[in-house]
């Protein structure tokens, strides 16, 4: 079986035996979200390159273009081809988000733009009778080496590389994205995460305020991950409407990057 929980900021939330995901294990399939083009103005699947562009405008329906390198942009990407530049990168403006806390310290802050859109996700949320509550927002990088030196300590390297990223290769070091929970601790951080209603809600919603969900359903073989439910990414109202109205599940194939299943 193949363990499926990732993401988690303390590696005992994390089962090494974590339920099957809701349709089965996740085959190495590469899939394509989308049969609508990515107008991206690279190539929708470019040569594997390690000098990326530092950006690629998605869209001309955007009013701005955001770098995809610069780790303090709402764009920046980061997966197992592109880590962070600089690597110890820390955010200088990380603030509480005045949401519902399920953690407290670092983990409890974001920066101050994924801040601000989160408050307004989660009352929407409530709003919708749907709680939700902030699992897990920023990691430094020497969090991140714990966390990632924990899961390859219980499950090994291989599989640990699917389920957190390595120090340096993490969305979470850049304060721009979170995991949410849902208050009663249900399916935390597990693939039966995605049928409780915080996830149904998010899934559905998020991209009104910004958020994409990062690491979705099949598509392991672009983002490097596995299903995460869990974890959403701030890239802007804009970007984010476009993606979901295009029908396009990555950043990877939003930006016309390549996909990075592991590590070069
Ligand atoms: N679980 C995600 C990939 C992370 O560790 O950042
Ligand atoms: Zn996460």
């Amino acid at each position: 079986m193949t363990a499926l929980a990732a993401c988690t900021p303390d590696t005992r939330l994390a089962s090494p035996t974590a339920a099957p995901s809701p349709s089965g294990p996740q085959t190495p399939t590469p899939t394509v979200a989308t049969t609508t083009a990515v107008p991206a103005p690279a190539a929708s699947q470019p040569a594997p390159s390690k000098a990326p562009p530092s950006s690629a405008p998605p869209s001309g329906v955007l009013s701005r273009q955001f770098s995809l390198n610069d780790p303090a942009s709402q764009w920046v990407i980061v997966n197992k081809h592109r880590p962070l530049a600089p690597l110890q990168f820390v955010p200088a403006d990380l603030v509480q988000p005045r949401v519902q806390l399920a953690v407290s310290g670092e983990a409890s802050l974001l920066n101050s733009t994924t801040a601000g859109a989160a408050e307004k996700l989660f009352a929407a949320a409530a709003s919708a009778g749907v709680t939700i509550t902030l699992a897990s927002g920023y990691r430094s990088f020497q969090t991140q080496t714990a966390t990632y030196n924990g899961y390859v300590s219980t499950r090994g390297q291989d599989s640990a590389d699917t389920a957190s990223a390595r120090p340096g290769f993490s969305e979470h070091q850049t304060g721009w994205a979170f995991d949410i929970g849902d208050g009663g601790g249900a399916c935390s951080f597990q693939p039966c995460f995605a049928e409780q209603p915080a996830a149904v809600w998010a899934k559905a919603n998020a991209y009104k305020y910004g958020f994409v969900v990062r690491y979705p359903w099949m598509l392991n073989e672009i983002t490097g991950y596995y299903y995460e439910p869990w974890h959403l990414r701030f890239i802007g109202l804009e970007a984010a409407t476009d993606m979901a109205n295009r029908g396009i599940g990555t950043l990877e194939e939003y930006f016309g990057l390549e996909a990075a299943p592991g590590y070069l």
